[in-house]
């Protein structure tokens, strides 16, 4: 059983989301359907994460699973 998030990318992947539609923010980065979940987590600890979005807008999802703030990039990639 994996516990380690994989870096899937160093940069995060912007997403012009829809108001009220959900999204689910792969956490594992094994998924290749970046920045979300293709179900690639089985066997691993993982699980995607869900995010709703609140208004009709550009977002930048994290691509190094590494965020404080997931699913959304906090600016945790540049240490990578
Ligand atoms: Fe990564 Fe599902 S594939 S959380
Ligand atoms: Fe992960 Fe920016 S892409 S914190």
């Amino acid at each position: 059983m994996s516990s380690q998030a994989i870096v899937a990318s160093k940069t995060p992947h912007a997403v012009d989301v829809e108001a009220g539609k959900d999204y689910y923010w792969c956490s594992c980065g094994r998924s290749k359907a970046q920045p979300f979940c293709d179900g690639s987590h089985q066997g691993t600890t993982f699980t995607p994460q869900k995010y709703t979005a609140a208004e009709s807008k550009t977002v930048y999802f994290c691509g190094c699973k590494q965020s404080a703030s997931s699913p959304l990039c906090d600016g945790a990639h540049k240490q990578l």
